[in-house]
Parts: C-alpha cells; structure tokens; sequence
C-alpha cells in the first residue's frame, strides 16, 4: 500500500473514532453517526484488490460484471439500511440491530471463507488462522443473532436447555478447535475443503446451541456480546484481505461491544457468566418481596388527584422504564413536562443505565420526542437529591426503582444500583397492573405509604393528566 492511501486510511480511522466519541452523548449521537458514515463511504472509495491498486480505477474493462455486483450490493444494502431506519419501531430496535449485526457476522465469514477456498495450501500460517477465526466467528455470530432476533420476536422466549448440553457443546468446541489447527497448517491435504465446511456448519450450530439456553430477556446483552464477535471477525477479515480500515472499524467494533456489554452487566449487577449461563427472566421467580408483600394493598389514585398533586409540586421527577416505550408515551410525557413547567414546577428526568430492553432507550425516546437535554439526569447525579423531590413519577419503569435492589440480601436484583423513587415526599406509579417487571419480581415501592398507583396504560394515563392540568388552567 502506497503512503498517501495509508494516509487516506488513517484520515478514515480517525473518523470512526471520532463518529464513535460523539455518539457517546445523545447531543452529538447524530453528528457521530454522520462522521462515522462519512468514514465508511471513504473507505468504500478507498478498496483496492490483491496488488494494492483501488479497484474503482482499475480493472472495469476485465472484470465488468464484477463490478455490477459490487455496484448492486451496495444499492441493496443501502436500501435495506434506509428502510429499515425508517420504517423500525423504537421498541422493535434491538432486533434490527440484532439482523444487522447478524448479517455483518454471516459477511465477514462469507469474505472470509471464500478466500480460504480461493487461496487454499498456500496460505501462510497466520493468513490461515485470520480466516478461519474470521469464518468461525462470524459464522457463530450469524447464527446466534438470528436466534436472538427469533427470541425477541417472542418466538421461543424461555431458555432452553436439555442434559448434557454443555458436554455436547463442549464437544462440538474441541471439534471446531481442531479443525481449525489441523486447517491453519494444512494436515488435510484433497479433504481440506469438506473439513472447512464442516468447520463453517459446527460454527453455525455452536452459535445456536450457545444463545437457545439464554432467557428472551437478556438478548440485548447478548447482541451487544455477537456485536462485539462480528466486530473481530471483521478485524480478521482485515488481516485476511489486507485492509487497513476493516482492521481499525472491526477493532472498534469488538472493543466498543465488549466494553458495553461489561457495562450492561456491571448496571445490572450481573457477571457476563451469570447472563450467559443464568437462564435469568425465564419466569417463575416469585421470590425477592413476595413474602414481604404478601397482605399488603396498594394505595390506587385517580388522574384529576394525580394532576393535582403535580400541579402542585415545586420539585417533580420522571422516571421513565420499558412500560413507556411499550405504550409510545414519549411525547405525552413531554407534553406533561411542559404543562408543569409553565405552572412554574421543575422538572428532571431521572435515566437508569439499563431502563428498558437495551442501552440507550430512554435516552433515544425522550429525545425523538425534542425532551431538552438539560433535563435528563444520571442514576448517580440525581439520587443525592431525591429526598427533596416533591412528587416522583414513576412511568412503565419497575426494577429499576425497586427497593429490594438495595434491601433485600435475597433478592436476585440485589446489589443493582437503583433511582431512589422511594426516597421522595410522594411517588406515583403508572403500569397497567401489579404484573412484575423483567426480572419477575415483586416491587416493595408500590405498597409504601407515600407511594399511590395510577393504573392504565401509560400513554392514556398522562393524556388523562395533561388534560387535567391544562383543565386547571
Ligand atoms: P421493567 O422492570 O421491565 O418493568 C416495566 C414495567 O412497565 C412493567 O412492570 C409493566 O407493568 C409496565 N408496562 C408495560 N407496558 C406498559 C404500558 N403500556 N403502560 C404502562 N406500563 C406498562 O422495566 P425497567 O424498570 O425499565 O427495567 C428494565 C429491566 O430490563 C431491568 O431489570 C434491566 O436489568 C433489564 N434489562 C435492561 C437492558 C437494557 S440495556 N436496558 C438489557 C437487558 C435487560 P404492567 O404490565 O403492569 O403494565
């Protein structure tokens, strides 16, 4: 590669750096999203062949019909992109990017693949073993989001397991394990191709096998996990095919997702172990408060007394949660904010790390619906100050607002650090029943004196209240 095109490659790096910086904060997210696309668009212009040459200068009159392909494959992807972007619901997000992530895998192990094949025994070593992870990785990852998009579908939410699962997998991995050693330095000789095929099939079993014990629930953080395996199967590809930006953009890519998929844990006071082994959210843990609850009732209250003690309030925090992304409320609630505020009442928004079904959420839905930054607050900036809030709203959230995270040494969520709507003058919570939350537990808050239920679906609730509040005038 000539100097000013590793140039040109760094320029690309620095601009997926700088895309993935910016998408750190819900101001920037878009600009990053814009810079990093810009990255990826230099780089597509950037691709050369074998010989180092890019390819958009070259080769057009010897190779027409392979640059139809790539011109198509482009359009296509990029008109799958668009629509999906468009047309995806907020709450259906973790499954586009469970497909995506997916396909990214299922490509990178295509690239990779076919280059084993195309390259065959005369592949150094180290080219061998970039391919073979890319092949085996990407594969394992195309195949576990698929299960992961399935499962969050709701088509098979319950993990499933059966005797002797870990053996048969442990298994498959010492096969996959010695197909690739015996693959890298060519032991295979006339049956190397069928030997790389079963390879690419134990790889796209083992995917599966790996995410069908994992409970419905925990999928975001096993997306965020195969998000992270595809990104290294691209590095490798990068390796395979000499490409200095998918070696940069799959390195992000796999360091950015495990980062995430630590953080996800570490919010939900889970080791990575316990989300990938734990069957966690399967149903049937009625443990953590339900003895405790157990002869208690909780305290309903009507929308118009619920307006008014808002109306009221000098302090009022929102603490939105999965339930406000199910019912779409996201525009009611900020529709409330401002009703508040013109009545002269202050209002935050207090955002859990992990409130709802997948990094970000609440995030991204209070700001499609133009909720100021300014007003969104931290776990951790926010509880200092609940003792002093007036009213706290609590909306479709459950877990992240439960007591017993704090409390109760038995609970599973214990030690999972939570908004301390407990804390407040009054709480008023908005859910449709007293149904648990993701974690299947039951939530002491909803039975403490200072606390009053306002049940009904969400979007309903707080049309009912604004509707009030303006009533008052
Ligand atoms: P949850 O604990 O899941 O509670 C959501 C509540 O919303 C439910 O109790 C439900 O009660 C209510 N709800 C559902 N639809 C509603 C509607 N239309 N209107 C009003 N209420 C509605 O949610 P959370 O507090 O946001 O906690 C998130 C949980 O997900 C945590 O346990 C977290 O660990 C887990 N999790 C999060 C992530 C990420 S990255 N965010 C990833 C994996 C797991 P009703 O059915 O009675 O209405």
């Amino acid at each position: 590669m000539n100097a000013s095109l590793a140039l040109l490659f760094i320029g690309v790096s620095v601009l997926f750096i700088i895309g993935i910086k910016l998408l750190s904060s819900p101001k920037t997210a878009r600009r990053g999203n814009l810079v990093a696309a810009a990255g990826m668009t230099v780089a597509l212009l950037l691709l050369t062949n074998r010989d180092g040459a890019l390819i958009w200068c070259h080769g057009w009159a010897e190779h027409p019909l392979n640059y139809v392909l790539i011109v198509l494959g482009i359009l296509i992807g990029l008109g799958i992109g668009a629509f999906g972007a468009y047309s995806v619901k907020m709450t259906a997000m973790p499954q586009m990017v469970a497909l995506f992530n997916g396909l990214g895998g299922g490509a990178a192990a295509l690239v990779a693949g076919l280059e084993f094949v195309h390259s065959g025994s005369e592949l150094t070593a180290f080219l061998a073993a970039s391919m073979l992870f890319a092949t085996l990785i990407g594969s394992l990852s195309f195949s576990g989001s698929i299960i992961a998009y399935l499962k969050l579908e709701g088509k098979f939410e319950k993990p499933h397991t059966f005797p002797g699962q870990n053996i048969l997998n442990g298994l498959i991995l010492l096969a996959i394990l010695g197909l690739c050693g015996g693959l890298t330095v060519h032991v295979f000789g006339y049956v190397a191709l069928p030997a790389f095929l079963v390879l690419a099939v134990l790889a796209l079993f083992f995917g599966v096998a790996m995410v069908m014990p994992i409970g419905g629930a925990d999928m975001p953080v096993v997306i965020s996990l195969l998000n992270s395996f595809t990104g290294l199967a691209v590095a490798a590809d990068g390796f395979a095919i000499n490409n200095l930006a998918m070696i940069v953009a799959g390195t992000l890519v796999g360091s950015s997702g495990t980062l995430l998929t630590l953080l996800m844990c570490k919010a939900m006071n889970r080791p990575v172990g316990n989300v990938l082994f734990g069957a966690f959210g399967s149903g049937g843990s009625s443990g953590g408060g339900a003895a405790d609850a157990a002869g208690k009732t909780v305290k309903p209250i009507q929308a118009d007394e619920a307006a008014l003690l808002l109306a009221y309030a000098q302090q009022v925090v929102v603490v939105p949660g999965y339930g406000m992304a199910v019912a779409q409320a996201q525009h009611q609630v900020r529709e409330l904010s401002e009703e508040l505020g013109k009545k002269g009442v202050e209002v935050r928004f207090a955002i859990h790390p992990v409130a709802g079904r997948m990094p970000g959420h609440m995030n991204v839905l209070l700001a499609e619906a133009d909720v100021p930054y300014d007003q969104l607050c931290e776990m951790e900036a926010i509880n200092p100050t609940m003792d002093r809030v007036d009213v706290c709203l609590v909306i479709g959230a459950n877990d992240v607002v439960n007591p017993s995270a704090r409390e109760d040494k038995s609970s599973p969520i214990y030690g999972m650090p939570i908004i301390d709507a407990d804390k407040c003058k009054a709480t008023i919570v908005l859910k449709r029943s007293m149904a648990a939350g993701f974690a299947g537990i039951e939530n002491l808050l909803f039975y403490k004196d200072n606390t009053r239920m306002l049940f009904g679906d969400a979007k309903q609730s707080i049309q009912a209240l604004v509707t009030q509040i303006k009533a008052e005038g």
